[in-house]
């Protein structure tokens, strides 16, 4: 079976087509193509994603990324089998111009449309390395982006238990806030990790949010105001670059320290022995290194699945899509889009009610 993957919800227009064969259990996904149009230079001015910025840059870019991915994986459109669209959570924009455009192509292909949650797919993005081995279910996720920073216990395709999320901003975000507020470019994380090369990192001692053992929830709003104080207490040594060093190290440890000791907890509660990191702050390398060296203490195999199947791209909502198909989802023309979309529904896609009956997608 070959899906194309669309993905839009946030700020990269991304399509890919990927193939999986179903029969004694399921084979390992080939990846065929997978093109992703990020959008930086559209938001950096602002330093943060500008949701209308983002819809008009997803309408721009969607046509050229599909025609893109079908030419890479040298087929035509009637080579599918199925049309895999993110349908939330997201911005609502650039979730409506996937799902218009995976509309229109399931429907004129005559291939069921399938509805993916985002979440569900950075949950396939180790399946879809092919260095990735024995990796299989069951395993813990620390899903950790610009927009979102959850744990989640994924027992089986399909079935998935949240442990814990931020109560306010994503990791991503405290990343991209606290590098504005040291005057640095967006996107953030990239800026603050270089700017700590070689700081110390016990220079000083941010605070660490909900620190219970127990507790698998996140907080990061206290550790941006903690920065914005200090950075106020200390104006007269913010061109000080040994200063700022220390100041960038320190504030990307007190996030790294919370990340790695949840994710440590939520193996250990779950008592899983696989971890796997997605998400575009899965990139940092000091959340690395310090969560090899606590899996390696602990008998947790750490994952990181490569940097272009961790962030978002259409390649893992393809094969969550594919899996979907095989459990016999389909979604007919009034599928909508969901903004919010909790992760306990995962298995649920929205439709309109008012929509006419024109037909069903299969
Ligand atoms: O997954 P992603 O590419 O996009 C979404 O947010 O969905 O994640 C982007 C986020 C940004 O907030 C960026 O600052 C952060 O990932 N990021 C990093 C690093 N590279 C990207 N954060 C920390 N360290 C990095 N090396
Ligand atoms: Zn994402």
């Amino acid at each position: 079976m070959r899906a194309l993957g669309i993905e839009s919800s946030c700020d990269e227009t991304a399509a890919a087509v990927v193939t999986l064969t179903f029969g004694e259990g399921v084979s390992r996904p080939i990846l065929q193509a997978n093109v992703v149009h990020g959008q930086v230079e559209v938001h950096a001015r602002y330093g943060g994603v500008v949701p209308e910025l983002a819809s008009r840059a997803h309408i721009r870019n969607i046509g050229p990324v599909i025609a893109e991915a079908f030419q890479v994986a040298g087929i035509t459109p009637d080579a599918l089998d199925c049309v895999a669209v993110t349908a939330g959570p997201g911005l609502i924009g650039g979730l409506l111009t996937g799902m218009a455009t995976a509309k229109g192509l399931a429907m004129a292909l005559g291939v069921p449309l399938v509805g993916v949650h985002h979440m569900e797919g950075h949950l396939m993005s180790p399946f879809l390395d092919p260095d990735a081995g024995a990796m299989d279910f069951p395993f813990v996720s620390l899903l950790v982006s610009g927009g979102h920073t959850l744990l989640v216990h994924a027992r089986q395709f399909g079935e998935y238990r949240p442990l814990g999320r931020t109560r306010d901003d994503a990791v991503g975000e405290a990343f991209d806030k606290g590098a504005r507020l040291l005057g640095l470019g967006y996107p953030g994380g990239p800026a603050i990790a270089t700017l700590a090369e070689g700081g110390d990192r016990e220079a000083i001692r941010f605070p660490r949010a909900m620190p219970g053992r127990e507790q698998l929830d996140f907080s990061f709003s206290g550790l941006k105001t903690a920065l914005r104080t200090f950075l106020g207490q200390h104006q007269a040594r913010m061109d000080e670059p040994e200063w700022r060093r220390d100041v960038a190290a320190s504030y990307q440890e007190a996030i790294v320290d919370v990340l790695a000791s949840k994710s440590i907890a939520a193996c250990r509660q779950t008592g899983e022995r696989r971890l796997v990191v997605a998400g575009g702050v899965g990139a940092n390398r000091r959340l690395r290194e310090r969560l090899l060296e606590r899996g390696n203490r602990e008998g947790i195999q750490v994952y990181f699945p490569p940097l272009s199947l961790c962030t978002d791209n259409g390649a893992m909502i393809a094969l969550a899509g594919l899996r979907r198909l095989a459990m016999g989802q389909r979604d007919g023309w009034a599928l909508n889009v969901q903004a919010r979309w909790p992760v306990e529904k995962i298995g649920e896609t929205f439709s309109s009610s008012r929509w006419p009956s024109i037909g069903r997608a299969s």
